[in-house]
């Protein structure tokens, strides 16, 4: 149980307790017309089961569904833990103020037309209510919530829920009541079930973390279309699995979530970073999502290893694939499956994994083999499957599967899959009233697996620990100078210090005013690359400011010259400096950036650099602050690393771009952009060749 008040996790944390476990329960608006929806959620919290005391509160009726009601809340004798309000807009503030001066620890409103109708004051009013009674705010604009544990049933959605082990928590209340009805006739067991609406007050973070101390919660399934506050959210503390699933994946669906939710539309790319960085599990699909919160409330699998056993070679074989597919690894141990396999399936049955105990197994041969394996250690999970025939029952083998399995202590993940008509169908749902996740396809399971693996793997993975120093004051200095000159960029010679200040290496080089001093300085560089230096011309090429691989004097006299006519020619206004000299680097080009997400603030980038990283949109982004665990895993993200580790040739130097990485943060807050590109990476190191800070 969280601690009540402020807690170490923020001061804006409110204790959820009057929520989920409340002594009494307040219904205002509570209809006698069964159309109205205080009337529907008042009956589900009554016939829900819901053991503490009920208040209707209502304004004109006497009784409602046999209980007494109340004119108000002020009006009500006893305490009250937790207020239901759905009544119309224009009255909830009014009711909100009573709730607080009552000692009502947590409102859920239900109402709509507040900020999702471009009623922002209002809300604005609805919270400050909240903070100064310190009661906890759901919504508005919502469905409900329902608490399994505790009985309460307070939305308007469907009754009989099963409970189980995941929390469901959306942003969209209509979708909570598909999935509400959904997981009934999937036999989807639930904790708990938050709609959070407009998230005036509590939102994801509050509920995720208030679940991490819930022992009834073992995984929190989470809808969201678009947040409020990124930053806050980055701070989301997780000791259980998280599934997450956020829609706006394009760029019209992001505008379509924007303008649901009121919620400004980031990045998809940058939510994507924020759940790697958070350690939660991201869902493309509600049948993803469900299938993965059903395996995370398995044992843990500690590696990737799976035994299969199947009454089909076909079935067995798919399976193989999608296991592959994701990640996981069939057990190949032949003498251990020979001789633990053979007795339980016929001469012409397959030992090799999968373990084919052939089309006429029925429940007793399914059984065997599953007790024999269960106890096994050789491997980390086990995936049951079955086609259907007419001479084996399905039900049978599943109530044979789950008796093994309970009588084993649970020890280790299975799942299953079965394939066949509504006699499987039915196998189905018994597994997974039982807890033993089963599917009608091979991919899902294989794919609830992966979760289950990557949930371990999250778990147990090193803690990352952000670096949050700031840049050295003659690099701030630089960068007010060029602020205090109208600038809206650096000099490339500038920005090439400030990084350098910063700690990313630059190769050698030297800035030279005019040719004599540019053939000076250029004679302990060669070869080179040559670039102008003006504060007109950002895209160098573009302009003719670049030539690269410059070997002597000659070559450096001649290419300047005919640098300065195409540059003249080109961008005649432009104000030229002189030019930057670069020692030439090699290696394989790479990109990295620093820019401002407009939900989680900054963020940085890495990829392939040079043309690749515009053809291909091979990046991935981390939020800032991070340190160097979490750099080494944002290299690791792009589908190109293969490259980065010497595919067919030279490999990069992690070290020195992880370095990059970190050292380039120093510049949030300070910069408005940072591009590096091309960073050039070998096993020499990794040097900024080419960069542009604008301000
Ligand atoms: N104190 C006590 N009782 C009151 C008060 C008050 N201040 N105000 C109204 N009442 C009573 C009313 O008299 C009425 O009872 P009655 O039927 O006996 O007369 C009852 O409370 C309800 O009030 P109504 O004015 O009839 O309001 P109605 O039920 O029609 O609508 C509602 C209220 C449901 C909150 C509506 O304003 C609303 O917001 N609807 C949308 C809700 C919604 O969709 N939320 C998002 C859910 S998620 C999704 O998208 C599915």
């Amino acid at each position: 149980m969280m601690p009540s008040g402020k807690t170490a996790e923020g001061p804006r944390r409110k204790n959820l307790d009057g929520l989920f476990k409340p002594r009494s329960v307040a219904m205002v608006g509570a209809s006698a017309d069964p159309h109205k929806i205080g009337h529907q959620i008042l009956r589900n919290i009554v016939e829900g089961g819901f053991a503490g005391e009920v208040y209707p509160v209502n304004a004109c009726a006497e009784a409602v569904l046999g209980l007494k009601t109340f004119p108000s809340v002020a009006a009500i004798p006893h305490p009250v833990d937790f207020a239901v309000i759905s009544i119309p807009a224009t009255a909830v503030a009014a009711c909100m103020e009573e709730c607080g001066q009552k000692g009502v620890q947590a409102v859920a409103v239900i109402t709509s037309g507040f900020a999702e109708a471009g009623n922002i004051e209002e809300e604005h009013k609805l919270k400050a209510i909240a903070d100064r009674y310190g009661m906890a705010l759901v919504g508005p604009n919502i469905l409900g919530v329902v608490y399994s544990p505790s009985r309460l049933n307070a939305t308007f959605g469907p009754r009989d829920m099963a409970s189980g082990g995941t929390a469901f928590v959306s942003q969209s209340g209509a979708l909570a009541i598909g999935l509400m009805g959904w997981a009934v006739m999937e036999k989807m067991g639930m904790s708990a079930l938050v709609s959070i609406g407009n998230k005036a007050d509590v939102d994801e973070r509050d509920l995720i973390e208030y679940f991490n101390h819930d022992e009834h919660v073992k995984v929190t399934l989470v809808y969201m279309e678009g947040l409020k506050n990124g930053r806050d959210f980055m701070q989301t503390r997780i000791s259980k699995p998280v599934v997450m699933l956020k829609v706006g994946r394009t760029q019209r669906g992001a505008r379509a979530a924007a303008s649901h939710t009121g919620s400004l539309a980031g990045s998809d790319q940058v939510f994507d970073a924020a759940f790697r960085q958070l350690g939660m599990l991201r869902a493309d699909t509600f049948r993803e999502a469900f299938n993965w919160a059903r395996a995370l409330a398995l044992p843990p699998m500690p590696g990737r290893k799976v035994l299969i056993i199947t009454n089909g070679g076909g079935i067995g074989v798919r399976a193989t694939d999608e296991c592959e597919k994701a990640g996981l690894h069939l057990l190949d141990d032949p003498e251990w499956l020979e001789e633990t396999f053979r007795p339980v399936m016929p001469s012409y049955g397959s030992t090799k994994n999968p373990i084919d105990l052939t089309g006429g197994a029925a429940a007793d041969k399914y059984s065997q083999a599953f007790k024999s394996a269960v106890i096994s250690d050789k491997f980390d999970a086990l995936l049951v499957l079955y086609c259907e025939t007419v001479i084996t029952d399905p039900l049978a083998i599943a109530q044979g599967v789950s008796r093994e399995y309970e009588a084993a202590g649970r020890r280790k993940p299975v799942v299953a899959a079965m394939v066949g008509g509504e006699r499987s169908r039915q196998a189905i749902h018994f597994l997974n009233q039982q807890g033993v996740p089963a599917f009608t396809s091979v991919a899902d399971a294989a794919s609830s697996l992966n979760a289950l693996a990557q949930w371990h793997e999250i778990s147990s993975r090193e803690k990352d620990d952000p670096e949050c120093s700031q840049a050295p004051r003659e690099a701030v200095r630089i960068v007010e100078q060029a602020r205090k000159e109208g600038r809206s960029a650096l000099l490339e010679h500038e920005a090439r210090q400030v990084l350098e200040l910063c700690g990313v290496p630059v190769p050698p080089a030297a800035f030279a005013r005019d040719l004599d001093e540019a053939k000076l300085k250029a004679a302990a560089l060669y070869p080179l690359a040559m670039k102008i230096a003006s504060p007109q011309i950002i895209h160098k090429s573009d302009a003719g400011g670049v030539a690269v691989n410059i070997r002597d004097e000659s070559e450096l006299a001649e290419k300047y010259s005919a640098m300065m006519k195409t540059v003249s020619e080109r961008v005649p206004d432009a104000q030229i400096e002189g030019v930057n000299l670069v020692q030439m680097a090699e290696g394989i080009e790479c990109a990295a950036g620093l820019s401002s997400d407009p939900q989680f603030g900054p963020v940085v980038m890495f990829g392939l650099g040079g043309v690749l990283v515009e053809a291909l949109k091979d990046v991935a982004f981390r939020i800032v602050p991070f340190g160097r665990v979490e750099a080494e895993r944002l290299i690791g993200d792009i589908k190109a690393r293969n490259i980065l580790d010497g595919f067919r040739g030279a490999r990069a130097d992690r070290p020195s771009l992880v370095q990059i990485l970190c050292a380039i943060q120093k510049l949030a807050g300070l910069v408005k952009e940072v591009d590096i590109n091309p960073i050039r990476s070998s096993e020499k190191g990794s040097f900024a060749v080419d960069a542009r800070i604008i301000l």
